[in-house]
């Protein structure tokens, strides 16, 4: 039978433990979870994409059917390359609605086959975002209920080194 594949699609800059529970809960779900890194060089990410990537696979190396890649095209296309029939998005609050309402008719509009399927994380991550972690981290607040250890420990040091240059 065909392998049902999903696509976690986002900047993960830098990935955060929220994260990570819908990849877990998506494996559960599909054969194959492919977790898309964005490479946006219009977007200025902390992180370098292989940065981001280090992270992710550090984080899921217990989970068989993951794997992550980087893309830099449209997502439709890259699911296509892939052949992923579904994207993932993470739905926190209703605040998250809206734009991905839009996101997916827009996807859809560009690949009417492919489908967005929204998942819940764990309450207790339904407040974490990437932004919000470096807002926390920066002025020196405790993020280890959030993100993975090398992900908090290397967030301090890289805004440590922003600071020393500034
Ligand atoms: O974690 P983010 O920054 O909310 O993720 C946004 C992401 C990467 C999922 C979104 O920007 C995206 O799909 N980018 C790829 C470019 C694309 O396909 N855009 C079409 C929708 S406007």
């Amino acid at each position: 039978m065909e392998k049902l594949k999903a696509v976690y699609p986002g900047s993960f800059d830098p990935v955060t433990l929220g994260h990570i529970d819908l990849i877990s809960r998506s494996c559960g779900v599909f054969d194959e979870v492919i977790v898309a890194v964005a490479d946006n060089p219009r977007k200025k990410a902390l992180f370098t994409k292989d940065e981001r990537v280090g992270f992710i696979q550090e984080a899921t190396k217990q989970m068989s059917n993951v794997s992550i890649k980087v893309f830099e095209t449209l997502l439709v296309k890259f699911a296509s390359s892939v052949g992923a029939k579904v994207i993932i998005k993470g739905l926190r609050a209703v605040s998250d609605f809206d734009y991905e309402l839009q996101m997916s008719f827009i996807n859809r509009r560009l690949a009417g086959d492919l489908e967005t399927m929204f998942m819940m994380p764990s309450e207790e991550y339904s407040f974490v975002s990437s932004t919000i972690i470096k807002e926390i981290a920066a002025l020196n607040g405790d993020i280890s209920s959030m993100v993975p250890k090398p992900v908090e420990e290397a967030l301090f040091t890289r805004l440590a080194s922003l600071n020393d240059g500034a």
